[in-house]
This record gives C-alpha cells, structure tokens and sequence, in this order.
C-alpha cells in the first residue's frame, strides 16, 4: 500500500480495551495509527508493541487539544479519521454527585469531543473529506439507575452526532456514532469512577451500584474485537448509516425506546397537536 492510499487514524484512549483493540487492528491492515495515552509507560507499551506512535494528553486538560491535533498535521500532514473513543464511566446516583465530579465526567466525555472534533475539521474541510467516530453507548440511548451522569455525557454526544454530520456532510466528512452495549474491556476494572458521596439510603431501592457495576467486571457480554472489526468495516466500506448500532444490549435498548415513545405517541398525540396557535 503506497503512502497515499494510508489513511492516517487518530484514536484517544490506545492504552487498553477498545482503543488499543481498534488501533491494532487499524495498524494490522497497513493504515497508519496515532494514539493518545495518559502517560509515558503506556506511550513505551503501545508504541513497542503497535509500532505506531502515541502522543500523551490527559483529555480533561481540553486546553492542550488544539496543540496536540496541530502536533499530529505537523508530523503526518492529515487526519483521515478522528475516532473519540477515550472516556470512562461516572456510576453513582444522580444526587450523590459533586458538582467536580459531574464537571470531569463531561470535559472528558463531552468537551474533548467536541474539541477534537473543532480542531480536525479545518484539516478535513482543507482535505475534502474525512470522518468523525464517535464511541457511544446503548446507555446513550436509554439511561438507567446509577448511570445517569454517564449516560447523560453520552446523550450528549448523539446531539451532538446529529447536528454535526448535518453541519459538515456537504463539506465531505462523515460523522458516525457506534453504540455499545457492555464490552469486557477495563471499563468496569480500573477505569470506572464512583461518587464519592455515598447515600446508603438508594441501597433499599437501588441496591449498592458499586458493587453491582464491580460485579459485571469481566463478564460482559460484548467482544471489543468484533466491535473493532465492525467499526473498520462500517469505515472502509462507507456504510450508509451514521448510527452504528452493536452488542445485542443496544438493539434492546433501541427496542425499549421505540415501545416508550409510541406509547407516548398513543397516549399523548392529540394534545400535543393542539396546543399550537391555529
Ligand atoms: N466497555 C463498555 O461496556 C462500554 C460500553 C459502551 C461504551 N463504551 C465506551 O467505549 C470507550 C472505550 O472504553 P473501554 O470500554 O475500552 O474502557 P477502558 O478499557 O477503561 O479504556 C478507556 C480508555 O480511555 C482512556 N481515558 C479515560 N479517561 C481519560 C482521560 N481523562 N484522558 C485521556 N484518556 C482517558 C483510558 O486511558 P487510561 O488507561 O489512562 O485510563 C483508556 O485508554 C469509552 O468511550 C466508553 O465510554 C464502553
């Protein structure tokens, strides 16, 4: 593959789980990688074992974002596809939350987002083309109990979807959003962050999210290679949709909202129509 037909892949968070899956798997193929990672262990990991490079942001400082895609067009000269797969989960019940904690879970899962997304579409525009991977969650589609925070950042990102694939489609660049259900990734190990604030009062009605979230560690049902595989796929081979829905937990969810809004539309239609000026 000559040097012209590489496309070149920016994806957050290849320091494990589906970010380093897909960044192996981009880099299997003979497409050049650049990752993001947290620190210079993982930079020497990722970079000995993928033979790609791997700039070091931690995404909650949003003000180094356009510095880091500037870093990336100086040294490679473009970016082909901007997937913002780095995030993690806030678990904990809405009204356990500091105001810090909810302001982190949205400047990493929200903000840098939407700053990647500002600072890679001048290149794009410039380029003629180019697209935008959002990773998504089936929780972005229909929140539950001790996941509100989480799922209202990823709610976030399907507005934001929607706009910009109709904002930036004519210039070319194609914005896509995958929706996952539960990956046996690190996301419930290591990476997920709880309240700190515990009210025991939500353990009669709730039961303990803590340990419930802790206890799917491992088990979940999803394989992140075949997500990798399906989100390559949906890229290479320019599938029509703009929503990527995958993992049997996500078409559940879809199905459950579809039920709930019809309902609404049952119950609610006439009223809605005539509540304007006639
Ligand atoms: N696993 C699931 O069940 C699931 C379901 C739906 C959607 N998702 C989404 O899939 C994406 C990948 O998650 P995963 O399942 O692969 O989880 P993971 O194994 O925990 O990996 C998360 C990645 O994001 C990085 N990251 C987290 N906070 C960051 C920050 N402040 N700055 C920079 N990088 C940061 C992590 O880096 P460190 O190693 O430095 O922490 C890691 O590389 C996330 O957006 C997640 O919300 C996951």
């Amino acid at each position: 593959m000559n040097i012209i037909e590489r496309k070149v892949w920016l994806i957050t968070g290849v320091s494990k789980g589906l970010g380093r899956e897909l960044a192996k798997q981009v880099a299997d193929k003979g497409d050049i990688v650049v990752g993001t990672v947290r620190n210079a262990q993982d930079k020497a990991d990722f970079e000995k074992i993928l033979g790609a490079k791997a700039f070091i942001i931690d995404l909650s400082n949003t003000e180094q974002i356009s510095s880091l895609v500037d870093a990336i067009i100086n040294q490679y000269g473009q970016i082909d596809v901007l997937v913002n797969n780095a995030g993690y989960g806030a678990f904990g019940m809405i009204e356990e939350f500091s105001e810090n904690e909810i302001i982190h879970q949205f400047k990493v899962n929200v903000i840098a987002v939407w700053k990647l997304c500002q600072a890679v579409l001048p290149h794009m525009r410039e380029k003629g083309g180019g697209t935008i991977i959002q990773i998504s969650s089936r929780v972005g589609i229909l929140a539950g109990v001790g996941n509100g925070i989480y799922a209202s950042s990823k709610f976030a990102l399907e507005g934001m979807r929607e706009s910009l694939k109709q904002e930036v489609e004519p210039f070319g660049i194609k914005v896509m959003l995958a929706e996952l259900g539960a990956l046996r990734t690190d996301f419930f190990g290591t990476s997920v962050k709880y309240a700190e604030n515990k009210l025991p009062l939500y353990f009669d009605t709730a039961g303990d999210i803590r340990s419930n979230t802790k206890s799917l560690h491992g088990k979940q049902s999803g394989d992140p290679v075949k997500v990798a595989e399906a989100i390559i796929e949906a890229v290479d081979k320019d599938v029509p949709t703009f929503r990527l829905p995958l993992t049997t937990g996500t078409i559940d969810a879809m199905k459950t909202k579809i039920a709930e809004y019809q309902n609404l539309i049952d119950l609610y239609e006439h009223k809605a129509r005539n509540v304007e000026f006639f």
